[in-house]
């Protein structure tokens, strides 16, 4: 087996296609495809978006300083694509998707009410790194769809959510669950007591 080495870019995939809500009125309310972003901090909950200077969601996000991540699924997959092909300049995207707009809870951009979660972020710095501007944005708050929150444990289980993953050019539902955080160091007994549970 020989490794080759390939000109520098981008490969790191999966990413999620999060559709990015903004705007602070409904006339100027809009949606953007956006995979390049991330997690940054956890305490504070800090994340990023990089959006191309172009873009009509990137006038509105600079102007407002705030944008909400709407996480996608695999019923949301056709939409998350369109309105990573259209403009806003042209096109009332949450009118023309039929995708829901629900207000925000903090932050004056509309949440997609057929997301199972969606993070209301406020910018804090915005990063000028070349072909993209990174929005560098403080987590205030998450909204999340009682479908996916257990009853009984109060705790958010994604698992049945069918979100979306986006790879080189492609996109994908979430597979099998092959383990979870921490199996690899599970006592034997504790990992065969999980296993028997599936
Ligand atoms: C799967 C996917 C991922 C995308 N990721 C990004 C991204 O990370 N940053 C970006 O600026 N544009 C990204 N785009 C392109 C924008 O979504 C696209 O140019 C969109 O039409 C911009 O809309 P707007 O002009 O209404 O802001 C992506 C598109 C798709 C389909």
């Amino acid at each position: 087996m020989a490794k080759i080495n390939w000109k520098p870019g981008n490969m790191i995939y999966p990413l999620p296609a999060a559709l990015i809500s903004c705007g602070s009125s409904p006339e100027e309310y809009n949606l953007i495809t956006v995979s390049w972003m991330g997690t940054i901090c956890s305490d504070p909950p800090m994340c990023y978006i990089s959006v191309r200077p172009g873009r009509h969601s990137h006038e509105i996000i600079k102007r407002n300083g705030e944008f909400v991540i709407n996480l996608t699924t695999k019923a949301m997959a056709e939409v998350t694509d369109w309105c990573g092909v259209k403009s806003g300049r042209d096109h009332d995207k949450f009118k023309e998707s039929g995708l829901t707009p629900l207000p925000g809870t903090i932050v004056k951009c509309p949440i997609i009410a057929e997301s199972p979660i969606s993070i209301e972020c406020k910018v804090v710095e915005i990063k000028e790194l070349g072909s993209h501007d990174m929005f560098i944005a403080n987590v205030v708050n998450m909204v999340a769809d009682d479908r996916f929150i257990d009853p009984q444990t109060g705790a958010m289980s994604l698992e049945s959510a069918g979100l979306m993953a986006y790879s080189h050019g492609n996109y994908y539902e979430m597979g099998k669950k092959i383990g979870k955080f921490g199996w690899s160091v599970m006592k034997e007994k504790t990992r065969k007591r999980l296993k028997s549970e599936k």
